[in-house]
């Protein structure tokens, strides 16, 4: 029989202190831009078209044994210690779950935003989320990884979705020039590196590119400590005006209607 693992008691403390604070509704939510959020992006479970397609790939992803070797560039990861992976693995741990990746097409549908950058594309089937949801959009997807970024190419290839461009390098390298080339920066999905101190590096580097609707999402907010110490750093950033927790991941928002600073704790 195999063993159940337990979460980390660390995790467990964070998760119920979450589902203690979390809002079951827009209910008890102050301000009319986060109330809005609330009932129209978070709470809204609203299928689109385009859920369905994207879905059965991720159906296919779990069930593809083909290995890959990679060269994690990282601060690693929980389930995937190995080099050589195989897809079906990856897709079951390490790529953002259905919740997460619809969450965010939702928030780019409803922002109707045009510049996304993904930080770790993996497999790139989140990349598909966030081109698929803005068609006219484009996402900038990084990955260290060669063959992943390989694999995410030809996964959007056979997709036919062609406004993702997919580059492959460390992020440290790869952020000052993408930077320097883009006016504004819309949502940004920071999800590798879940270190502290890359972690700010990032936030500070996106801080040049945001404009005043911009979202900036942190993946794996609890992973580690550092990664929590990181979080709350950032939430009380002078620019943050408004930051929603949903235990898996952390959005921060910079709008200037916001007056006084506040946090949320919404369910996915
Ligand atoms: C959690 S996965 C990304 C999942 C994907 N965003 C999704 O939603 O399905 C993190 C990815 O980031 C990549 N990565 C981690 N650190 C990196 C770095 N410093 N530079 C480039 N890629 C990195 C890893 O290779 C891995 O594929």
């Amino acid at each position: 029989m195999p063993l159940v693992r337990l979460p980390e008691p660390r995790l467990m403390f964070h998760y119920i202190r979450h589902l203690l604070k979390a809002k079951q509704d827009g209910h008890g939510v102050h301000s009319p831009f986060a109330y809005r959020l609330c009932e129209e992006v978070f709470y809204n479970h609203k299928a689109f078209y385009e859920f369905e397609n994207l879905e059965n790939l991720r159906t296919q992803l779990l069930k593809n044994n083909t290995i890959l070797e990679i060269r994690d560039l990282g601060a690693g990861s929980k389930h995937l210690a190995s080099r050589f992976r195989k897809v079906a693995h990856i897709a079951k741990h390490g790529i953002s779950s259905t919740k997460q990746s619809q969450l965010l097409f939702r928030l780019i549908n409803y922002f109707d935003f045009k510049t996304i950058v993904e930080f770790g594309t993996s497999l790139g089937l989140n990349a598909l989320y966030l081109a698929q949801a803005r068609k006219q959009g484009e996402v900038y997807s990084l990955e260290g990884s060669e063959s992943l970024y390989r694999f995410a190419n030809e996964l959007a290839r056979n997709a036919g979705v062609t406004n993702i461009h997919f580059l492959q390098g460390n992020f440290d390298s790869l952020l000052p020039e993408l930077l320097q080339n883009l006016n504004s920066v819309d949502l940004a999905y920071i999800d590798g590196n879940h270190s502290q101190e890359a972690t700010l590096r990032y936030f500070e580097a996106l801080l040049q590119r945001i404009n005043p609707n911009s979202v900036l999402v942190f993946d794996d907010i609890y992973w580690s400590e550092g990664m929590h110490r990181a979080w709350e750093e950032i939430k009380k950033h002078p620019r943050v005006s408004l930051s929603i927790d949903t235990f898996y991941s952390g959005y921060v928002f910079f709008r200037e209607e916001i007056r006084e600073k506040q946090h949320y704790h919404f369910l996915i």
